[in-house]
């Protein structure tokens, strides 16, 4: 079957790393985009350089979210907005910040992809592309976190499944360490960053997943690129972890 061009694309997380880059690159690319995020005065930066339409909201709010959808009706969801918040560890949280996590990082991605199905299938077509993150396929650092994106990893498989006959694609995309406000914001802490490993490689760059994502929106029409993940050539998974006799109690 030889599906319409897909054209209208929602990204959420705009003002910022990965979701920036993917704004710019799919307006250049002749993509009618939708910026999602909370800082009004990015969105309008964003919107001067590009020509996007925006809206200044979290992505927690769906329903002024769905509102917008409606005015919009995209073809294509990038749910892109994430925070490393108890990247660190679980412990550096209390109860709202780790449900603030969940929220952002799980609850609103399945939240906003349940808002543009009915449309997408009515439309018969449509692109669900989901940010996860290396933290989903492997074991790394957080519990938090790395179970969030590993919900993601599943809900977008098993979306994929669901969503079959429908000519709605499901792309997930994982990346690895991201030159992005990422870390700083989930840290809040440059010693800590350090103490990461994070200045020690050369790190992907938000272009390079946005890359990613304009090649899975342009895969032909019979061609669901399912899963892409990509590391800094520096950066290897994989490991075991040994806590040393003289640090246990
Ligand atoms: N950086 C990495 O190494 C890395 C690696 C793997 C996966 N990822 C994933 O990639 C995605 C993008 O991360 P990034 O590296 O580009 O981080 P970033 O530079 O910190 O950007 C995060 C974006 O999410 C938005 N955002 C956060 N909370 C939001 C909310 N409640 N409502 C609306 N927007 C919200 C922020 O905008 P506002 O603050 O303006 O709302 C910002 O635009 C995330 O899902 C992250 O988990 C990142």
């Amino acid at each position: 079957m030889n599906a319409p061009t897909l054209k209208k694309a929602v990204v959420t997380g705009a003002t910022s790393g990965i979701g920036a880059a993917t704004s710019k690159a799919l307006s250049a690319a002749g993509f009618a985009v939708l910026a999602v995020a909370r800082r009004e005065d990015r969105l309008r930066s964003l919107a001067d350089e590009t020509g996007c339409a925006w809206v200044a909201a979290d992505v927690r709010d769906t329903d002024r979210i769905a509102a917008e959808f409606e005015g919009f009706q995209p073809d294509i969801l990038i749910n892109n907005a994430g925070v490393g918040h108890g990247i660190t560890g679980l412990e550096s949280l209390d109860a709202a910040g780790i449900q603030e996590a969940i929220d952002i990082n799980l609850a609103a991605p399945v939240q906003l992809t349940a808002l543009v199905i009915p449309g997408m299938r009515e439309r018969g077509r449509g692109h669900i592309v989901n940010v996860g993150s290396i933290a989903g396929l492997h074991t790394l650092i957080s519990a938090l976190y790395g179970g969030a994106k590993s919900a993601i990893h599943r809900f977008s498989q098993n979306l994929r499944f669901e969503l079959r006959g429908s000519n709605i694609r499901v792309t997930e995309i994982c990346p690895g360490r991201v030159s992005s406000e990422f870390y700083q914001a989930a840290t809040g802490d440059k010693d800590k960053l350090e103490a990461m490993g994070r200045s020690a490689i050369r790190e992907l760059q938000p272009e390079d997943i946005a890359d990613a994502i304009l090649f899975a929106l342009r895969a032909p029409p019979h061609v669901n690129v399912s899963t892409i993940e990509l590391l800094p050539t520096e950066q290897a998974v994989g490991g075991v972890a040994i806590t040393p006799i003289e640090q246990r109690d």
